[in-house]
């Protein structure tokens, strides 16, 4: 191909943060309309190409077959790091395919930021990720059309830059919709990358603890999606957690029990078309995140997050933070079954408190079945 595109969608929890961190325990995560665009097409120069982004442009030279990052005086070595993650793992699989690898012009642009360049918490390290190997894929002609290929591909090379989530992100930008998610086990894949590995034979396992699986898109609620006007820092916040396990396992581990058991049954609501226990549910969870809060002194409900829920209460909808907390966005609830313009008054009600009503909506799957 003389030029690919991948447009990955960001993702927000519906429910099943923190606990999601824990082996073996599920969460509900969205895929909505925002997207990373990554574009590429090939270089005439040999050994030489470029990579833009709306913050960063780089000129490449190739050393040695790679990509020479050595080259690179950045300031932005975050975005960098995934970046090169993301190239060296799809030339790894290009050279395993038998295929040569070539030099191209990448662009990445991103609206998974506000008007004024803040982060919305979409997460746009994830997204950034399977967009740039996407879009490789496909100027090769490698496009997998397999979401769960994706996400391995991109759960590789973040497990490679030792990332510490649940890639809850990468499964829902890989997948669109919702998805019901349950993370690999981190010591297995990290063994398996030790060892003199064949990508493709990795990539063709069954991953021990991973389950990813879409929730129909038919759903019995409407989603409104607040934004607080401040970024939070994900890595802080369970980073501070981490730091207090040791000293106290136990309110944790109530927290992940409750929590499973609040997934599992907002799973069941959504395709039983409950939506007052849907609503119930996304409250129940919201309740489990403030005594978790409580626990470890962890800011997950700012003021402004508060009062998002509180505006989304007082018309008897179901509302939580989304994701870490701290800042960053809240989600409120609705059944499908009330009035529509209910919606004006959320919205005028949060517009009064300086909380910024975003249009957002799922993304569709990225593969149709
Ligand atoms: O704030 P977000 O949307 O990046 O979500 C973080 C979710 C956590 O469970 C707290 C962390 C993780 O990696 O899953
Ligand atoms: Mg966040």
């Amino acid at each position: 191909m003389n030029k690919a595109t991948a447009q990955i969608p960001g993702k927000l929890y519906l429910a099943g943060e923190y606990a999601i961190l824990t082996a073996d325990q599920p969460a509900l995560i969205m895929a909505v309309d925002r997207y990373i665009t990554a574009t590429v097409s090939h270089s005439n120069s040999p050994d030489q190409g470029t990579i833009e982004s709306d913050q960063h442009v780089w000129e490449y030279r190739r050393k040695n077959g790679l990509l020479d990052f050595d080259q690179l005086v950045e300031s932005d070595q975050h975005f960098w790091r995934y970046a090169h993650a993301a190239i060296a793992l799809v030339e790894q699989y290009v050279k395993e395919s038998n295929k040569n690898v070539t030099d191209y012009h990448l662009q990445i642009t991103s609206d998974l930021i506000d008007v004024d360049g803040q982060k919305l918490g979409f997460g746009s390290s994830g997204a950034v990720t399977l967009a740039i190997i996407l879009s490789l894929l496909r100027l090769y002609d490698l496009d997998p059309k397999s979401s769960i290929i994706l996400y391995k591909l991109a759960a590789i090379a973040q497990t490679k830059l030792n990332a510490t989530g649940s890639f809850g992100d990468l499964a829902a930008s890989s997948f669109g919709g919702i998805v019901y998610y349950k993370s690999l086990n981190r010591t297995w894949l990290e063994e398996e990358l030790s060892k003199n590995y064949s990508l493709t034979d990795l990539l063709n396992k069954k991953w021990p603890g991973l389950e990813i699986e879409s929730l129909s898109e038919d759903l019995p609620i409407r989603l409104y999606f607040g934004w607080t006007g401040t970024p939070a820092s994900t890595d802080h916040l369970v980073g501070y957690l981490k730091e207090q396990l040791p000293h106290n396992q136990s309110d944790y581990q109530n927290f992940v029990t409750e929590a499973s058991r609040t997934v599992q049954d907002l799973y069941q609501a959504l395709a039983l078309g409950d939506s007052a226990r849907v609503i119930e549910l996304i409250d129940l969870y919201d309740s489990l995140l403030r005594a978790l809060a409580g626990d470890y002194g962890l800011d997950i409900i700012t003021p402004k997050l508060d009062f998002l829920i509180g505006s989304a209460h007082s018309l008897n909808m179901g509302a939580k933070s989304s994701g870490a907390g701290g800042g960053d966005c809240g989600i409120a609830i609705d059944s499908i079954d009330d009035p529509i313009d209910k919606q004006i008054h959320l919205f005028n009600l949060w517009l009064e408190g300086n909380v910024k009503p975003l249009e957002l909506h799922l993304a569709p799957r990225l593969y149709k079945i």
